[in-house]
């Protein structure tokens, strides 16, 4: 087609008048024919609008804050695979090194040498610490002659990826009810639920709906007391999502990690509170016998052989260079500093909640507490509202603050939850109080729900 034919020749190269913008984008089909690469990126970044704004997402423990030059790293590194660790020998040095950090951040007794890699997060992780517990029971019960068919996984209220271990790889999940008040597991929970073919215990730093760590030191301790009695040796996994990168700076006193004999196994979430753009979770095992060699497949690396144990194959490589370039770049101090802080807008929230009268705090901010605040409506507060609605009536300000029923035993608990992270600032946060304040003045004064025709038309001029 020559110049004097093109359909829009008038209007030169705009975006908005191009085919592309001129039509609804094809949803079931490849189009036929190509479109200009800018007018394409135009209609999929304003489709993308629709999605708001990731940093006032405050359900998520992910990060959605990063430094320029985590970006750049991510760009250079956009077309390496990590699982490619021959052709990319640095990318698998630096991935050994974070393991070694995380090893000795979590007081490996041999951190040079601690067994652990990078996964896509936590999920995966916890894969790879679930199926390492059920090859070394099984391997265990073999030896006896005993049969293998009905495992079993005890753990306090978990995230649904321990759900997933357990449908996927045949597992029966043994999961301690919330009691009312109690929404962690306890030593005596635990113990109550172990036999012989109990593969492990699983103990969460910092659980998902109430933000509190579960009492690790004490279940491990009752899992000691339970093997010098009945002879029955149970691994403990730390699922430390988040706990994992705070604990040992927040907290430093507090036994969690591999100080505990009893504790075989953690992951973490690098893309949580490790600051890492998302897609890096690390596993790192207490030694090698926690991890069964049948696990491991070994490719070619540099003339040598390079041990490898994960789910997927293709995998970005970015993100574990971002989680060196955290770790360079802020170091310990830097960390303690970002979780400190984070912890301190936790408190400053949880006091705007409190100062409102009708909630009660769950956790806000506290030590064994990931940085955040969880509340539920007081029993006795009358208002005109649901926690539902509050979620909703935020939305209209762009804020992403779900409410959301709490587990078995008490789900007729709703609680609704923040998550302070790097970049929630005390200003945001105020702002968020300030809309909250406004959101509850408006229910208190439209009990209906239903704006009047005067106030909708105050828009307009
Ligand atoms: C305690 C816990 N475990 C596991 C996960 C899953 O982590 P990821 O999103 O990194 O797969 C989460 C996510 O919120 C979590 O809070």
């Amino acid at each position: 087609m020559s110049l004097h034919q093109t359909p829009c020749a008038g209007l030169v190269d705009d975006t908005y008048a191009s085919a592309a913008l001129r039509h609804s984008a094809e949803k079931f089909k490849i189009p036929a024919d190509g479109q200009p690469a800018r007018d394409v990126y135009e209609l999929i970044h304003d489709e993308l609008m629709l999605d708001g704004n990731a940093r006032m997402n405050l359900a998520t423990f992910c990060t959605t804050w990063d430094e320029t030059e985590i970006r750049r790293l991510m760009d250079e590194c956009i077309s390496k695979n990590m699982i490619d660790k021959d052709e990319y020998p640095q990318t698998a040095e630096i991935e050994m090194r974070c393991v070694h950090m995380l090893a000795d951040l979590w007081h490996s007794p041999e951190s040079a040498v601690t067994m652990g890699c990078s996964t896509t997060g936590s999920s995966e992780a916890a894969m790879l610490g679930g199926l390492a517990m059920k090859w070394r029971w099984r391997k265990k019960m073999q030896q006896q002659g005993k049969n293998c068919d009905r495992p079993n996984l005890i753990t306090g209220p978990v995230q649904i990826c321990w759900h997933k271990f357990c449908r996927y790889w045949d597992i029966e999940l043994r999961e301690i009810p919330f009691a009312p008040g109690r929404y962690t597991s306890t030593p005596e929970e635990v113990i109550k639920r172990c036999d012989e073919n109990t593969i492990g215990v699983v103990a969460t730093l910092g659980t998902t709906f109430t933000l509190q760590y579960e009492p690790v030191r004490q279940i491990a301790q009752a899992l000691d007391k339970l093997e010098a009695e009945r002879k029955l040796d149970i691994p403990l996994h730390v699922d430390a999502a988040s706990g994992g990168f705070l604990a040992p700076f927040l907290e430093p006193d507090l036994e969690w990690d591999f100080r505990l004999p009893r504790v075989r196994s953690i992951n973490s979430s690098g893309h949580k509170f490790g600051l890492s753009p998302l897609g890096v979770g690390w596993i790192l095992w207490r030694t090698k016998e926690d991890l069964s060699d049948d696990l491991i497949f070994y490719v070619n690396y540099l003339g040598g052989n390079m041990p490898t144990f994960a789910l997927n194959f293709s995998r970005p490589g970015g993100q574990i260079i971002a989680q060196y370039y955290n770790f360079l770049r802020y170091g310990f101090e830097g960390y303690r500093k970002i979780q400190q802080s984070c912890r301190e807008g936790a408190r400053f929230f949880a006091d705007r909640i409190r100062s409102t009268g009708i909630f009660e705090l769950i956790s806000g901010g506290g030590n064994g507490e990931v940085p955040g605040v969880c509340w539920k409506l007081r029993p006795n507060s009358k208002v005109p509202f649901t926690l539902y609605d509050l979620a909703d009536r935020l939305r209209t300000r762009g804020w992403l603050v779900p409410a959301y029923s709490l587990p078995p035993n008490c789900e007729n608990t709703v609680i609704q939850r923040i998550l302070v992270r790097h970049g929630v600032s005390v200003d945001l946060l105020n702002r968020l109080a300030d809309d909250l304040d406004d959101a509850i003045k408006y229910f208190n004064t439209h009990p209906t729900g239903k704006v009047s025709a005067k106030e909708g038309s105050a828009f307009h001029h």
